[in-house]
């Protein structure tokens, strides 16, 4: 496996469109394992394969329960519920920006095996889904966030004095990275 660069919000490649999948290959499969250990590494929720200069649609989310891995992922329906919470992105490291996400969706795609996969997510989870997909578009956070910001410094707090490491993140509640 392999650590990919992400590529950050300047690069051109992140605003195209991305290609759809024909066939899962040993090299998705490569791509899945290779995108996985690297929005591990970097402490993400979630990664799509334009990020890593790969214009497929492949996307991976792991809020904290399980890793979802999807190949050509279509929304296929959204709640008319919206909620506005605070995003971030692996590519928009030092920003955070306030999105409105459909609080759940029902999202359709193809898993590692060619098996069609159909996924029911709210909250977060929704949130992490609606964000990935977005990226496959070449639509980042950044564009629909009703108000952009610098992410503040976490290596200290400065009301805590208390020994914890800083690498003891994320905090419950911390923004979405992917
Ligand atoms: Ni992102």
């Amino acid at each position: 496996m392999a650590i990919y660069q992400i590529l950050g919000e300047n690069e051109p490649s992140l605003r195209e469109k991305a290609r759809p999948v024909p066939k899962i290959t040993p090299n998705i499969i490569k791509l899945l394992d290779n995108m996985a250990e690297t929005m591990y590494a970097a402490k993400g929720v979630g990664l799509a394969a334009p990020q890593i200069g790969v214009p497929k649609r492949v996307i991976i989310v792991d809020v904290g329960e399980e890793l979802h891995e999807l190949i050509n992922p279509v929304i296929i329906s959204r709640s008319d519920e919206e909620e506005i919470d605070s995003e971030g992105c692996l590519s928009v490291p030092e920003k955070l920006g306030d999105v409105s996400r459909a609080t759940r969706i029902v999202i359709e795609g193809l898993n590692r095996a060619g098996e069609t996969a159909r996924l029911e997510a709210e909250g977060y989870l929704a949130r992490a889904f609606q964000h990935e997909t977005d990226h496959l578009e070449g639509i980042l956070f950044t564009d629909i966030a009703e108000s952009v910001y610098l992410r503040p410094p976490k290596e200290y707090d400065a009301e805590d004095d208390t020994e914890d490491e800083p690498e003891d993140e994320p905090e419950p509640g911390e923004s979405e990275k992917g």
